[in-house]
């Protein structure tokens, strides 16, 4: 059974019939691929949901190079980010002509040590971005209060999280500005997107300008993106028997997939031209918001179920983990992270997501391209070597939690 459900976080964990279906209709529709009535209708439910201006661009790193590009300030102007990042992040910063300075985490939440953020503040400083990693909160009381002492605008990085009415409540609150991604594991799944949103009028004006000025993709590389949930539908199951691999290869031989990071990109450059959010995307993203609520229900869900066995097992995890929060994957902390995935790939079960063994993520990132010094902040650099996600995405099963705990009391004995 296990055989033909790999447990994953990558093989495309939003997409199941429905969403094959869905994207099915849209490609046989390419006149709904770049314009419609769905980017729309995105922007309007996501402005009533979180009351600012929405600007919707082809991702997630675009919206937050958009809004970085819209703001005045010093030449190479500063801005605070964590380490143990996703390499896109600093990249987007640089791409807008500014200058990533990273502070330290803290191992309890994953998120800015607030401390730390004040040392690194300078007359060049402009913004923090504050990540809210796997969806686990970060302090954005205590950092308003730092933003507003400064002068600085305060950026919540949502991309592994967006509230819904259950909470969490304290996200999308305090920020200047919420940065969300409809990446395919993120939050919500539009294959790609991404949206800033601005409750500062003052900027909004220069966003909309840029989301004004920005350029449609090629129609051949919309449809690339909408192979992408059929393919990893026909090849994730064929992973337990050796063929799913294979088949994605091909694909991408082929071109008939968009890979995520391109090859600049994961040599610390980003291409600064901003493209529009595809409509054919929107639509996608759109379905994922309007089942936002279950889909945190299912992230809740698993939480509560890692959490009670962690704790039952005295399983290390960091300590701001609450079991009502719907995180985008549960952290685990162990010496030998790196040689139980590897175990338990030999099982079909897939636990690298690109958030190990990294300060700068996907592992392999360039360090000094993306401006960050290594030794710098120990506690991302140690959380880093000793992370272990477990997935909580929406077509991860309980049955797949459960099997996976079973398995990791044995890995986890002979570790720790
Ligand atoms: C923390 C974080 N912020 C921002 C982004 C950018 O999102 P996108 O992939 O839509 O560009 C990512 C994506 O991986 C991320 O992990």
């Amino acid at each position: 059974m296990s055989f033909f459900h790999p447990i994953h976080h990558t093989f495309a964990p939003h997409v199941n019939g429905a969403a094959v279906l869905r994207t099915l209709s849209l490609l046989l529709q390419p006149w709904k691929w770049r314009e419609g009535p769905e980017r729309e209708t995105l922007r309007k439910e996501l402005t009533r949901r979180y009351s600012a201006d929405v600007f919707l661009f082809a991702s997630g790193r675009e919206a937050l190079a958009a809004l970085l590009m819209a703001l005045k300030g010093p030449e190479r102007a500063e801005i605070i980010v964590q380490a143990f990042t996703c390499l896109v992040v600093p990249n987007a910063i640089q791409a807008a002509g500014k200058v990533p300075v990273y502070a330290d985490i803290e191992q309890d939440t994953l998120n800015l040590d607030v401390a730390d953020v004040e040392r690194r503040i300078t007359p060049r400083t402009q913004a923090i971005i504050c990540q809210h990693t796997f969806g686990i909160p970060a302090d954005t009381y205590k950092l308003r209060a730092l933003c507003d002492r400064y002068g600085l605008l305060l950026i919540e990085d949502c991309a592994h999280v967006m509230p819904d009415e259950t909470g969490p409540q304290t996200i999308g609150k305090d920020g200047d500005f919420m940065l969300l991604s409809f990446g395919r594991d993120k939050a919500i799944s539009g294959v790609t997107g991404g949206a800033m949103l601005s409750k500062r009028p003052d900027i909004s004006v220069s966003l909309r300008a840029q989301e004004g000025d920005a350029i449609s993709l090629s129609l051949l590389r919309i449809k690339r993106l909408l192979f992408y949930p059929l393919v990893y539908f026909v090849a994730r199951p064929l992973y337990g028997i050796g063929l799913g691999k294979p088949l994605l290869w091909l694909a991408r031989k082929i071109g008939a997939l968009v890979p995520i990071l391109t090859k600049e990109e994961k040599q610390g450059r980003m291409d600064a031209r901003l493209h529009r959010l595809p409509n054919a995307c929107a639509s996608l993203a759109l379905a994922g918001l309007r089942d936002l609520t279950a889909i945190n229900d299912h992230r809740r869900a698993l939480t509560k179920y890692y959490f009670a066995e962690a704790a039952r097992h005295r399983w290390t995890f960091p300590k701001a983990i609450h079991p009502d929060l719907p995180l985008q994957k549960f952290p685990l902390f162990t010496k030998n992270a790196e040689g139980i995935r590897r175990s338990l790939k030999k099982q079909n079960i897939h636990l690298q997501d690109g958030w190990s063994g990294c300060t700068i993520c996907p592992p392999g990132s360039p360090m000094e391209e993306a401006s960050y010094r290594p030794g710098s902040d120990p506690r991302a650099e140690s959380s880093a070597q000793q992370i272990l996600n477990l997935p909580t995405h929406p077509t991860m099963t309980k049955e797949q939690a459960r099997m996976l705990v079973d398995k990791l009391r044995n890995l986890l004995k002979q570790t720790n």
